[in-house]
């Protein structure tokens, strides 16, 4: 089966007065069908800017999404489409929830005007038909008395509530692509879970596929069928969620892993506490972006750009410890707790 998304060779930079942050330097993957991939990696890896250049939010400005990327959706390149195929897509085809539910939402607007506006413009709906269809999406995520609060404004809501309306309007046109950025980072743990149910429920009855950015492992474990782990704008190992997890390849991964304080993945685990710092997106490094920090580097690791190894069934990892000339590496006991 073909997938519903194919991100090819995406390149994205900024051109700052200090120069060029290039910020996603070459991300592949393929989303299939119903299924929920998440992207993992440190702040600053290029996660958010993959997942706006994959909405069609990243154009114009300082902003330079590189010649040979290409974003297919259904085998078409988004990044050739028109303003109306372009507007047509966001929103209708693929939708996007970020974090701050506060930030995102018009403040002016009432909420049913807000999730009205989609159905009108994608769906074609009468006024009135939107209204009734509104209420309806407030209800479905879970909102107590919609008809009354669907003529409440943003700031009247609580932050889960507000996260639940941003639900509402990504879900409205049944996007077939559904992009949650850090959707439960803001929300207390209860809520959370909540959330979370709600993303899940909603995926399996309209079969969306999701794309799950997150820091938590936990969730990651939780949600996600397939994981990309990403480090200083590129992907550096993908594969199912036990192949991440009980069979990682890269150092990186494996740095991850173990960065948190136990495998227990019901515990919530954050990504945080890798010793060192990603490398300066102004200039990375020639060779493999993780060699300043790996326990493994070899002189090839800073001249060339490590090839990307194939283990089977999807699992892929760039690291020159796979090459055939390399010395052969033991994967750490992963389940070995930190100092
Ligand atoms: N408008 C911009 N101008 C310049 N640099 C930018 C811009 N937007 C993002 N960047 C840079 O691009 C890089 C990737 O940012 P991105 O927001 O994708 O990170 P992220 O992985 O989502 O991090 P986090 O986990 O903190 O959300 C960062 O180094 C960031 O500083
Ligand atoms: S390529 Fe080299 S520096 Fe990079 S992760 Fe592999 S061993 Fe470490
Ligand atoms: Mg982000």
């Amino acid at each position: 089966m073909n997938p519903i998304l194919s991100v090819n060779h995406l390149r994205v930079s900024f051109h700052t007065y200090a120069g060029e942050v290039k910020a996603v330097r070459d991300v592949s993957f393929d989303l299939e069908e119903g299924e929920a991939l998440a992207i993992v990696g440190e702040s600053g890896c290029g996660k958010s800017v993959t997942a706006k250049a994959v909405m069609g939010l990243i154009h114009g400005g300082n902003t330079e999404i590189k010649e040979g990327s290409q974003i297919l959706y259904r085998g078409e390149d988004i990044l050739k489409y028109t303003p109306r195929q372009m507007q047509h897509y966001k929103g209708g085809e693929c939708a996007i929830v970020f974090q701050d539910a506060l930030a995102s939402l018009n403040p002016t607007m009432r909420v049913d005007r807000q999730i009205m506006e989609n159905l009108m413009i994608h769906k074609h709906m009468s006024r009135r038909e939107a209204a009734e269809e509104a209420v309806h999406m407030l209800k479905l995520v879970g909102i107590p008395d919609p008809e009354k609060r669907a003529r409440e404004y943003p700031h009247q809501f609580s932050g889960g509530m507000r996260q639940r309306v941003m639900i509402a309007i990504a879900f409205a046109c049944a996007p077939k692509i559904l992009i949650c950025d850090e959707p439960t980072t803001a929300l207390d743990v209860t809520i959370q879970e909540q959330i979370l149910d709600l993303i899940r429920e909603l995926q399996k009855t309209h079969h969306t596929s999701v794309i799950l950015i997150t820091h938590d492992l936990g969730v990651v474990a939780n949600m996600a069928r397939r994981v990309l782990v990403m480090y200083s704008g590129m992907v550096v190992e993908c594969g199912s969620l036990e192949d991440i997890f009980y069979r990682p390849r890269h150092p990186y991964t494996w740095a991850l892993i173990r960065s948190v304080p136990r495998l227990d993945l019901q515990n919530k685990q954050s990504l945080s506490n890798i010793p060192g710092a990603p490398p300066d997106l102004l200039c990375p490094p020639a060779g493999c972006p993780f060699c300043t920090r790996c326990d493994y580097c070899m002189d090839i690791c800073r001249e060339q750009m490590p090839e990307v190894t194939s283990f089977g069934e999807g699992h892929q990892a760039a690291c020159w410890l796979h090459h055939p000339l390399a010395p052969h590496v033991e994967m750490p006991d992963l389940t070995e707790v930190k100092a």
